[in-house]
């Protein structure tokens, strides 16, 4: 398979198609902003058109205001079949004033359960923030505004490669999942304040989009530049700032869950100390 590396400034009337919830999904500004919503009939959500292979992929969103307690706003990578990768933002609502959750989630080869949580150092409903996903065969960076919150590195030395066989696209949507989100299913979603909206801009990918005719890593990758997203990997830097995130906003890591995991904790988390 060949893929071509390419910038785009992604325009949500060119490059993303309405994947369900038709009439709740709205494109303004020339196609500059996208935003879903949800009431009681449905939730809504988009996808990009194209298929990628490794990328640095950013999107500016601003979640649901006010109580947005049972309802969960996604951002993430996805390829298709049984054995599926996956790279996972969800923005878990809460009730007025009460912390949003991101979660986080790497599937690879089908398998998951790889859930780390955060709070957010601003609020996440007040304007747009950034969140980007980095993914290039070295590892994958979770960033909000720039700032690494999660690696996962390239782990093929235990069997737990980076995903890097099947096409994936950007996924988003918004959607009501008040059996589980908020603090544990135990607040539902408020119908009254009814319908609930997200907003997207921004959407930019530097990423490899299959098919071409050329491949993308045409060269070997030490050829490229070494700030090259394709070559990214921590910074000192970049390590201290997510020292600090992991340090003052985890919530939950499943590599520090022993009593999920009582035998063993998952192997790829042996293998750095950032987990
Ligand atoms: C919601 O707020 C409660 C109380 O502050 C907190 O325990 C919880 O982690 C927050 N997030 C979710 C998704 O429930």
């Amino acid at each position: 398979m060949y893929y071509l590396m390419v910038t785009e400034a992604g325009n949500f009337n060119q490059d993303i198609e309405i994947a369900w919830g038709q009439h709740k999904a709205k494109i303004f500004d020339k196609g500059q902003l996208l935003t879903l919503s949800l009431d009681k009939s449905s939730g809504s959500g988009f996808q990009s058109k194209n298929w990628y292979m490794y990328g640095k992929i950013d999107m500016h969103i601003k979640l649901v205001q006010g109580n947005s307690a049972g309802t969960v706003t996604t951002y993430y990578l996805s390829s298709q079949g049984p054995s599926h990768d996956e790279i996972d933002f969800e923005f878990l609502g809460n009730s007025s004033g009460q912390p949003y959750t991101l979660h986080t989630n790497i599937y690879t080869q089908g398998k998951g359960a790889r859930e780390q949580q955060f709070y957010l150092w601003f609020n996440p409903t007040a304007d747009f923030h950034m969140y980007s996903i980095i993914w290039n065969p070295h590892c994958i960076i979770f960033l909000v505004d720039n700032t690494p919150i999660r690696v996962f590195n390239n782990n093929e030395g235990v069997g737990i490669p980076i995903p890097s066989r099947q096409p994936t696209r950007i996924y988003s949507s918004l959607w009501n999942a008040d059996d589980w989100a908020t603090q544990g299913g135990r607040v539902k979603t408020d119908w009254t304040k009814a319908p609930f909206t997200a907003s997207f801009r921004n959407y930019n990918a530097n990423a490899c989009v299959w098919p071409s005719a050329s491949p993308c890593i045409s060269k070997s990758l030490s050829s490229l530049p070494t700030n090259s997203w394709m070559n990214r990997v921590l910074t000192a830097n970049d390590r201290r700032k997510l020292e600090w995130v992991q340090k003052k906003y985890m919530v939950y890591n499943y590599c520090t869950d022993t009593k999920r995991f009582p035998k063993a904790i998952p192997l790829e988390c042996k293998q750095s100390k950032f987990r």
